[in-house]
């Protein structure tokens, strides 16, 4: 029977139910206990056999790439493996054949981790045109307005950190690619809670990390290149693993990689690698269709009684289409820091984020733990 939104048996997965209402998935998720029971293996293993499992099964990698493709939508050959969101995103900044008076287009609230590899570019003279967001907002008219015959790239996130708001990526690609700008998608914000297919939403790169909505374990990442850019994005520098066969020690003359695996350059974080498979496969069983729903229910409910009591909400909450799992929220007189100390004394756990506070349900989440948050808000008042 599948694992339902919510359920008992979902909330059984997570041990930190047992006491907390965990609410900060878009900072870092819990570990479930078919994860953690994962990794404890991959390290039990170890232990009692020295060699990791990996090195006498070759099939498990080939197979870990089948899993994250089929989750996206992309083909196993297009996929490489990181430590983080941010090795995705230097791979695309570092390897596309940019020239001096390019430029790119991103958002202003970008989290930093799409900031920096960008600007890297600057001292090359590239250019970097940040779209400005109006009440958490980023219009896709004025993103489609500041590409020129310059622009190279789009490089947004699918879900912004701070207000939650969706860029539409699918109609943002079409007019990127009409003006053969590539589109590079951060969709750590996203991933693991809204259903993403690469291929029916035009992403050309993506990355992501595995802590947060896709619940795996630090150190582990993923990232995503559309097959027929695979030449046009250079790795720069490669390592043993990113040729054809890294198992052939004896010949330092071997080409690239035809595949994804061009840029991975050393040994696997395996232990991370391991957990983070098995919690996709965990959000695979429940199904993220069925997650977006059930989130974006849950977070509606949300906004609505925060409205109720007076906050004031920076998430946008006009469309559906328009938000994922993030509300963010201020109160209207105290500082987020104190609503938070109040929060956390009573067990509930979200973020603060410059002014607002940040507050991020997942699958497992029930109404019963966003009532802990609003028991607190109603407790300090308005
Ligand atoms: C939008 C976004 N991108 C990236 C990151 C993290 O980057 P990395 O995985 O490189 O640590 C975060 C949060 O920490 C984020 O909110």
């Amino acid at each position: 029977m599948a694992l339902v939104p919510g359920s008992d048996a979902a909330r059984a997965l997570f041990p930190i139910t047992q006491h907390a209402a965990y609410l900060d998935h878009a900072a870092v998720s819990p570990l479930n206990v078919r994860t953690a029971q994962a990794v404890q293996d991959w390290i039990d293993a170890r232990m009692q056999h020295g060699h990791p499992p990996a090195f006498a099964n070759p099939d498990l990698l080939p197979s870990f790439r089948q899993r994250v493709a089929a989750f996206f939508h992309a083909h196993p050959d297009e996929i490489a493996f990181t430590r983080n969101t941010s090795e995705g995103l230097l791979l695309v900044a570092r390897g596309l054949p940019w020239r001096e008076g390019d430029n790119l287009v991103t958002a202003e609230t970008e989290f930093t981790a799409n900031v920096y590899p960008w600007r890297n570019l600057e001292a090359a003279g590239v250019e970097i045109r940040r779209v400005p967001a109006r009440d958490g907002r980023i219009d896709p008219r004025e993103i489609v307005a500041a590409m020129d015959e310059r622009t190279r790239l789009l490089a947004l996130s699918y879900v912004e950190f701070f207000t939650g708001y969706r860029n539409p990526i699918a109609e943002l690609a079409e007019e990127a690619h009409r003006r053969d700008v590539l589109v590079c998608v951060d969709v750590i914000q996203a991933a693991g809670v809204l259903p993403i297919d690469v291929q029916a939403m035009g992403i050309d790169f993506m990355a992501a990390g595995g802590p947060k909505w896709l619940m795996g374990p630090l150190g582990a990442g993923i990232f995503y290149v559309r097959r027929e850019l695979l030449d046009l994005l250079d790795p720069r520098a490669y390592g043993w693993l990113g040729t054809v066969n890294p198992m052939n020690f004896f010949d330092y003359d071997m080409p690239l990689s035809p595949t994804a695996s061009r840029y991975e350059h050393g040994t696997l974080a395996w232990p991370s690698l391991v957990g983070l498979m098995e919690s996709i496969a965990l959000l695979s069983e429940v199904g993220v269709a069925q997650i977006a729903e059930y989130v974006l229910a849950l977070t509606g409910r949300l906004i609505e009684a925060l409205l109720e009591r007076g906050m004031q909400v920076v998430t946008p909450h006009a469309r559906d289409e328009e938000r994922a799992g993030i509300v963010t929220f201020q109160h209207p007189r105290v500082p987020a820091e104190q609503v938070w100390e109040r929060l956390k004394a009573a067990d509930v756990h979200v973020s603060v984020r410059g002014p607002g506070i940040r507050v991020s349900p997942h699958f497992y989440n029930t109404w019963a733990d966003i009532e802990r948050l609003l028991a607190v808000l109603d407790e300090i008042g308005v």
